[in-house]
C-alpha cells in the first residue's frame, strides 16, 4: 500500500522555529514517541540560508518560496530522524495536511496558518534520503531498540 505499512523506514522530521519558540518541541516529540516510533538522531541548529534553500529547492519560484525560507531561517530548528514501520506516511498523517489540517493532528491542534505550521516531514522515501543527507550527512547512530517486541507483532 501507499503506507508501506510493514516496511521499516527512517524519515526526516523538523520542528520549525515557531514550534521551538512556542515551547512545543517536547509535545511534538512526545506524539511520535507515544505512537511507537524510534528517535534515532536529533540536533538543534540555526540553519544557514543555503541549507534551507536547498531543502525547499523544488519550490523555488513559487509565490510562497521566499517567505518560507525566511520563516525557516527565522530561529532554531530541531532536526530529527525517526524510524519505524511506515513512518514516512504515518508521521505525515500525524502532522496533518498543509491546508486545513484536521483536529487531532499536530497542525490541526496547534497551528492556524500554513506559513506557521510547526513541523516538516519528508513526503516520500526519496525525499527522506535526500533530506537526511542534507541535514545530517552521515552523522547517525545505531542503537538496539529494546522496545520493539512490545510495538510490533
Ligand atoms: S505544493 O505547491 O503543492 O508542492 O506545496 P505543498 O506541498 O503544499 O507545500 C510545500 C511546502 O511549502 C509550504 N507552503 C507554504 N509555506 C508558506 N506559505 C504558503 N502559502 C505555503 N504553501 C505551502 C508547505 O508547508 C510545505 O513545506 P513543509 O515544510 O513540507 O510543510
Amino acid at each position: 500500500s501507499q503506507l508501506h505499512a510493514s516496511l521499516t523506514q527512517t524519515t526526516f522530521i523538523a520542528v520549525k522555529p515557531d514550534g521551538v519558540n512556542r515551547r512545543l518541541v517536547g509535545k511534538i516529540i512526545q506524539r511520535f514517541e507515544e505512537k511507537g516510533f524510534q528517535l534515532v538522531a536529533m540536533k538543534m541548529i540555526q540553519p544557514p540560508r543555503e541549507l534551507v534553500e536547498e531543502h525547499y529547492a523544488e519550490h523555488k519560484g513559487k509565490g510562497f518560496y521566499n517567505g518560507l525560507v525566511d520563516y525557516l531561517c527565522g530561529g532554531p530548528v530541531v532536526a530529527m530522524q525517526w524510524k519505524g514501520k511506515g513512518v514516512i506516511a504515518r508521521s505525515r498523517a500525524m502532522m496533518g495536511a498543509t491546508k486545513d489540517a484536521a483536529p487531532g493532528t499536530i497542525r490541526g491542534d496547534f497551528s492556524i496558518e500554513v506559513g506557521r505550521n510547526l513541523v516538516h516531514g519528508s513526503d516520500c522515501a526519496e525525499a527522506a534520503e535526500r533530506e537526511i543527507k542534507l541535514w545530517f550527512g552521515e552523522d547517525k547512530i545505531n542503537y538496539e531498540d529494546a522496545c520493539e517486541k512490545w510495538i510490533y507483532e
